[in-house]
């Protein structure tokens, strides 16, 4: 198969779908057996892992040569340069509680660079898929952000870790935002949040604590849509900090993260 951009997301599609459907159905088998991972309120059921391996599985038939790294178990060794990176269930908390807010989160990266990128919500059916160069979509309806420029009337996405000390932190940073935007939503799956905001459903969204696979499809498709997604003072969005925005609203949100340390500490 070959490695064109519009070929990888239409295979990430298709896995994305078969994903989201096996999530889904399989909820209430869920719900019998939940562990916990990196704190007791980090949870993890037998359909995230069912629904990595799913994806696994399909990658080593059509693609054997690909890397996968996926939040469950890890990174496979590839060779082909085609590293693939998925969350299978982000939201795991809304998903766990019904709430109809999850997602599968699959992004193709090629020599590192991401090329493609699928989000879609199993229960809403909808589904956002972008492809470098090729602009950003929710089916045929093309994304553009958000036009406010202003924090008094940005509607904020964010999300929180699962460590509690860097909750307190990430909470003190919220109670200075509040205050001077329209105000926040914390809709609980991260992947949804970059396409909402990739949408104009929120005005912008910052996050401390991503990893790959909560970030890699939801930036590609932000960033077709033409938002900035960045780090802190020059960094890459990752870990230490997200933020996307459109650039007017970009440019003043990383302001007030930077003054107020929304990083933590160095
Ligand atoms: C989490 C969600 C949440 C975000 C956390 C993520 P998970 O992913 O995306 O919105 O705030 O940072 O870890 O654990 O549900 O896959
Ligand atoms: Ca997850």
């Amino acid at each position: 198969m070959s490695d064109d951009p519009r070929d990888l997301l239409e295979l990430a599609v298709r896995l994305a779908r078969e994903a989201g459907e096996l999530a889904r159905s399989g909820r209430q088998r869920a719900l019998a057996a939940v562990g916990s991972k990196s704190s007791p309120t980090d949870p993890v059921t037998e359909l995230d892992r069912a629904t990595e391996s799913l994806v696994r599985q399909r990658l080593a038939a059509e693609r054997p040569g690909d890397e996968v790294l996926g939040e469950e178990a890890g990174s496979s060794s590839g060779g082909s340069g085609v590293r693939w990176v998925l969350d299978p269930i982000d939201g795991t908390v809304n998903y766990l509680y019904g709430l109809p807010q999850y997602a599968v989160s699959l992004a193709v990266q090629c020599q590192g660079r991401t090329v493609a990128g699928v989000v879609r919500n199993p229960e809403s059916g909808e589904e956002w898929t972008a492809f470098a160069g090729g602009g950003a979509w929710r089916g045929e309806h093309r994304l553009a952000g958000s036009a406010v420029s202003t924090l008094d009337r940005a509607l904020l996405g964010t999300g929180f870790g699962y460590d509690s000390a860097v909750r307190a932190e990430q909470a003190a940073v919220v109670a200075e935002l509040l205050p001077k935007v329209r105000d926040i939503r914390r809709l609980g799956a991260a992947s949804l949040d970059l396409c909402f905001a990739a949408e104009g459903r929120l005005d912008a969204y910052y996050e401390r604590g991503l990893q790959p696979w909560d970030l890699a499809a939801g930036e590609l498709i932000a960033q077709e849509a033409g938002l900035l997604v960045t780090g802190l003072a020059g960094e890459p969005a990752g870990a230490a900090m997200t933020i996307a925005a459109p650039p007017d609203l970009h440019a003043v949100l990383h302001a007030e993260l930077v003054r107020l340390g929304a990083a933590g500490p160095a």
